[in-house]
């Protein structure tokens, strides 16, 4: 099968190769991918800057999230059978979904939304399930709370916006004055020019800061949250508490302690708790946000598709840090497309 590989960290960018298909485990299904996404960690981990967390041999294929059809079932796989369309998040140690194919455990996919086609699929699941265990799992938003959204327009803000409104709070959101209309058509109830205004002068007392920029940008999250609210990032820096959970070793637990000590510092100040989340593949989440899709609650929000053998300029434009939504990759040619369903 045709893949985007790469051999060595800090390679300046993959290369399509011919590799194996993968083999399947007794709860894995073998998947022929359509569609992939882009996501902002494919580049973090190309270049070796979440080795902390995540350590690949080479050579490695990028990738994590995916929609395709499956095309074999492992002999303990129950729930999906051989010609379902699905789209999932691979876990962080099986990635690969720039390729034809990938081999994914059953408790990672979900049915597609039948009311999207496969490239609108394969922009949901690490973004959806990112923002859905934010706002939902950690923050457990109420109806009439305040949730402010770093980068509304991105490929977590577009949907993160959705999830809140559809959890009943207010949305703050930072953006260019460019995508406010995007942003505004997704429900925000308050952008801001983040080239022009620093949200810290402007909002106040709100319950929840979900960050996806980091450093200064998190710590200014403490000043406009209310005593009891909750930091939540995706971009800054993992702390003590989140090694622990993550079951990492004391030493680097400790040095995330060091390295997090302002935070620390913040939270005690403000009576808010900071949580740095790494997000979890599931399946079963995956079902919930289909629903919701189904249901026209959430809308994929699509900056680009392009052919898998543009992967290289796909990932510098996510790079660009410009994206309106989410970057596709298309792996099926105009001659397959027959195995759509
Ligand atoms: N920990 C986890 O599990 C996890 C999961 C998913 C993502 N992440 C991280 O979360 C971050 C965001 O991911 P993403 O997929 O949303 O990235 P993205 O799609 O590449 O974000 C692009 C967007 O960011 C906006 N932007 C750029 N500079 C900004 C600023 N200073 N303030 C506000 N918005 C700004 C841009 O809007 P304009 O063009 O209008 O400027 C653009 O629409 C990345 O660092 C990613 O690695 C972490």
């Amino acid at each position: 099968m045709k893949a985007a590989v790469i051999d060595t960290y800090k390679q300046s960018m993959p290369k399509i190769k011919e590799v194996p298909i993968p083999d399947i485990r007794s709860n894995d299904v073998l998947v022929k991918i359509v569609a992939a996404s882009i996501n902002p960690i494919d580049i973090k981990t190309k270049d070796g800057g979440l080795k902390m967390l995540l350590s690949y041999d080479m050579p490695m294929i990028m990738g994590s999230d995916f929609a395709g059809i499956i095309t074999v079932v492992g002999e303990k796989v129950t729930n999906f059978s051989v010609g379902d369309a699905v789209y999932g998040r691979v876990q962080k140690n099986r990635i690969g979904t720039f390729a034809e194919y990938i081999a994914v455990d059953q408790g990672d996919i979900a049915l597609k939304p039948k009311n999207i086609n496969f490239e609108e699929a394969a922009s949901i699941p690490l973004v959806g399930l990112t923002s859905y265990q934010t706002l939902h799992d950690i923050m457990q938003i109420q109806p009439g709370e305040k949730v402010m959204i770093q980068g509304g327009s991105g490929g977590i803000g577009t949907i993160a916006i959705q999830i809140a409104k559809y959890l009943g709070a207010y949305v703050a959101t930072t953006t260019s004055a460019n995508n406010f209309d995007l942003v505004n058509s997704l429900g925000a109830d308050y952008p801001i020019n983040y080239q022009t205004t620093n949200f810290a002068e402007v909002l106040k007392d709100y319950d929840y800061v979900f960050d996806t920029r980091g450093g200064a940008t998190l710590e200014d999250a403490f000043k406009i949250i209310k005593p009891g609210g909750k930091v939540v990032s995706i971009a800054g820096l993992p702390n003590y508490r989140f090694g622990k959970e993550y079951g990492v070793p004391l030493w680097k637990r400790l040095a995330f302690g060091i390295a997090t000590r302002n935070l620390t510092k913040l939270e005690k100040q403000t009576q808010a708790s900071y949580t740095f989340l790494f997000m979890k593949p599931s399946g079963a989440q995956l079902d919930i946000l289909g629903h919701l899709i189904e249901a026209e609650i959430i809308k994929p929000v699509i900056d680009r598709i392009v052919p898998l053998t543009k992967v290289a300029e796909a990932l510098s434009y996510s790079q660009s840090g410009r994206a309106t939504g989410k970057i596709i990759l298309q792996m099926t040619n105009d001659s397959e497309k027959e195995v759509r369903v």
